[in-house]
């Protein structure tokens, strides 16, 4: 299938609840440049809206761009209004980098919210450590990262594995076929999938990683077939997973037996595969559409109003949402006399919000607790949510690195 094919634009809105208020004028930025003067805080949106990750970045700036325009219209932050400043990375590690510095230094941003990918994350950071920035990346990813200068708002490896991994070996077998594009997102979380397993008694029976867009699955499915594992355990990102997913189906294995179990595939990769060759599979996000609480009532209803009733929301465009109201919540704690990044940074610290996924908190490793849930897709592309975690799961980016530990200090060995 073509590139372009995978995920049309589907796309999030609804009000939380306004925090705290903040109401003098001067804001600095890390180096201490004033804002006062325009009466705006400028932030940037770093979302590819060309290029191969479009489809699944436009719904993130979709996202945050709703987010930016809700606190707008009820009067922006003390007073002032969030100017954004859009800049298109084109899917290229090293215009992120590039697209960056310009927003930082250029654009004098406070904040700038990006990407989906960790090559993009990656490539961004030593931009944004050298700026003194803040960088607020909404999407689930390895760990083994622990910036004091990127928020974390999407799930590390214990926040999607800890309950999914064994509620799979208990419900279908221990024998797991490991399957992920070939990068350091699905690598990492394999090596949290192994550990797992080895605690449980259960086996790797083959582990394999194909090209980013790698799009024919024949051989794969061959080897499945001849290897029969209980759970194909699938990292594979963006296109590839909808190609894998659609031939899979086609091959006419039964999800009742065999379940494909993903890290990865949101109501966005569904609607891009089609509800019948998603349904029966299996995902683990803190986050799904059809989720009931009144926060994600007016978060869906609001997205669709603004983007189209035919939109879908995800658990990366979920994050990508409560992300702008972390860091509105963070600025309204502040002395507005002398805001900066890293006075944002410290202030988002223990900043609690009723997200659309349940009550979230920001860790003092800059990451968030979060609220997993094991889900089975429907015919009708939503999910069926069968496990919900009974507390909120505090974030974890070093979980199977034992002599590391991310903190508020940053990263502590031994
Ligand atoms: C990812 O690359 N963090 C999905």
């Amino acid at each position: 299938m073509k590139r372009r094919s995978f995920l049309t634009r589907l796309g999030a809105a609804g009000t939380l609840g306004a925090i705290g208020g903040l109401s003098a004028p001067a804001i600095l930025t890390g180096t201490g440049r004033a804002w006062a003067q325009s009466g705006e805080i400028p932030v940037g949106l770093l979302f590819s809206l060309t290029g191969e990750v479009a489809v699944v970045e436009r719904t993130l700036h979709d996202a945050a761009q709703l987010a930016i325009e809700e606190i707008n219209a009820a009067g922006g932050v003390n007073d002032r209004l969030l100017k954004v400043h859009v800049e298109d990375p084109a899917s290229d590690p090293a215009t992120y980098a590039d697209r960056a510095r310009r927003l930082f230094i250029r654009d004098n941003c406070v904040s700038v919210f990006g990407s989906y990918t960790s090559a993009s994350r990656q490539a961004v950071l030593p931009v944004v450590e050298q700026r003194k920035g803040l960088y607020w990346y909404p999407t689930l990813y390895e760990g083994r990262e622990c910036s004091r200068n990127i928020m974390y708002g999407g799930a590390v490896p214990n926040q999607q594995q800890q309950e999914f991994v064994p509620w799979l070996v208990k419900n279908f077998g221990g024998k797991f076929y490991l399957l992920g594009n070939n990068y350091v997102y699905p690598k990492e979380e394999n090596n949290v999938c192994k550990m797992l397993l080895g605690q449980l008694g259960g086996e790797v029976l083959h582990e394999e990683y194909v090209p980013l867009g790698h799009s024919d699955f024949s051989s794969v499915i061959n080897r499945i077939r001849a290897t029969g594992p209980s759970v194909i355990f699938s990292t594979l990102v963006g296109d590839s997973d909808v190609a894998f997913a659609r031939q899979y189906h086609a091959a006419g294995f039964d999800p009742e037996k065999m379940p494909v179990a993903s890290l990865t595939r949101s109501e966005v990769e569904v609607a891009a595969i089609g509800g019948e060759a998603a349904a029966g599979h299996l995902s683990s996000a803190p986050y799904y559409m059809g989720y009931q609480s009144p926060e994600n009532e007016r978060f869906v209803e609001a997205y669709k109003a603004r983007y189209g009733a035919d939109q879908v929301t995800h658990f990366v465009s979920e994050a990508a949402y409560f992300q702008v109201y972390q860091f509105k919540a963070a600025l309204e704690k502040l002395d507005p006399a002398a805001v900066t990044a890293e006075a944002i940074r410290d202030a988002a610290v223990g900043v609690t919000l009723k997200a659309p996924q349940g009550e979230i908190l920001v860790d003092p490793n800059l990451h968030t607790h979060l609220w997993p849930k094991i889900a089975r897709w429907k015919s009708d592309g939503q999910a069926e949510i069968l496990v919900q975690s009974a507390e909120r799961i505090a974030p974890e980016p070093y979980w199977a690195y034992p002599g590391e530990t991310c903190t508020g200090e940053g990263l502590v060995r031994g």
